[in-house]
């Protein structure tokens, strides 16, 4: 997968030039779609960054290919790490400091999904997705809190809109992406004083993603563009640009609060759902 952005993100984008200049990015999942973007923003902007992946091959040759946006950038890409696994991430914490001796910035975006009906959804099916996206998460909070203490930093959660109405098929990552954002309020409370800030971004339906590819049913797609009031997918671009406002001096005085970013998606409801958004045309008189 090639980058997502080039240099001219940093000519285009209401984002000052090196506002990450000298900070230091961990992000799991880094080599995915979404948090992979997301690095390339910060990378772009100044920052040098850790993407963390589960695949050797993957992780390094997306941390070097993020790494050729920016002459004098370093990411380092560390494979073989599960975030289910606590001891990983503190090791691959360990190399974080000693390769770039801080951590200024944490994004914990490593998830795992599927489609199941909760009657062939097993106990260790509903487990394993609750603990690579939640307790995933926990983990890389805990790993880099003491990083994050010392560089005054920010701790990002990604989570989803999923959660915030009953879905269907979606028991097990529901569960787990609604335990993500308890994670954001109540961390913000506890790690607030010691100068850490804690936010969540709940990705809507954002085009390119596997979220979307892989879980969305083939036939729904169209009715799903249609059911988004701004009329249209976000885009990877869409989150990193949340990314890099919560993450910057933009955000300093936000902790706590998860940002959707769905196009308004979610709030739709109401008897009338099925025949969003033409009932709003024929009646408009704007
Ligand atoms: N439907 C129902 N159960 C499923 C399933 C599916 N599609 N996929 C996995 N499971 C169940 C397995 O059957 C197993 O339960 P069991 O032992 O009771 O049968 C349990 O989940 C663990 O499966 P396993 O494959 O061993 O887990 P893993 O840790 O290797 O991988 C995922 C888990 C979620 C990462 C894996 O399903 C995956 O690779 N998904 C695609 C990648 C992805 O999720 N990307 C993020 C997109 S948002």
């Amino acid at each position: 997968m090639p980058n997502s952005l080039s240099s001219q993100y940093i000519e285009k984008s209401v984002w000052k030039p090196g506002i990450f200049d000298g900070k230091v990015a961990f992000v799991t999942g880094g080599a995915g779609t979404i948090c992979r973007v997301q690095t390339e923003a910060l990378v772009l902007l100044g920052a040098n960054a850790v993407i963390l992946g589960r695949s050797q091959e993957k992780t390094q040759k997306a941390a070097a290919e993020i790494a050729s946006l920016r002459s004098g950038a370093k990411v380092l890409g560390l494979g073989g790490i599960d975030v289910r696994d606590f001891k990983q991430l503190e090791s691959a914490v360990a190399t974080t400091l000693q390769e770039f001796g801080r951590i200024d910035i944490t994004i914990a975006g490593a998830a795992g999904n599927f489609l199941a009906p909760f009657s062939s959804l097993s106990a260790r099916a509903f487990k394993t997705v609750v603990d690579i996206d939640l307790l995933g998460s926990f983990n890389t909070a805990k790993a880099t809190a003491p990083a994050l203490r010392k560089s005054r930093g920010v701790l990002l959660f990604v989570s989803a809109t999923l959660q915030y109405k009953g879905l269907p098929l979606q028991v097990h990552a529901s569960a787990a992406k609604a335990g993500v954002d308890s994670l954001t309020k109540s961390l913000a409370i506890e790690l607030g004083p010691t100068g850490i800030r804690v936010c969540g971004i709940a990705p809507g339906p954002i085009a390119g993603t596997e979220g979307m590819e892989r879980l969305l049913p083939a036939d729904m797609i169209e009715k799903a563009k249609r059911m988004v009031p701004v009329g249209h997918w976000g885009t990877t671009v869409d989150i990193a640009d949340t990314t890099v406002f919560l993450a910057g001096p933009s955000a300093k005085f936000i902790t706590g609060t998860v940002f959707v970013v769905d196009g308004g998606q979610w709030h739709i409801g109401g008897p009338e759902i099925a025949r969003y958004p033409d009932l709003v045309a024929q009646n408009s008189k704007i």
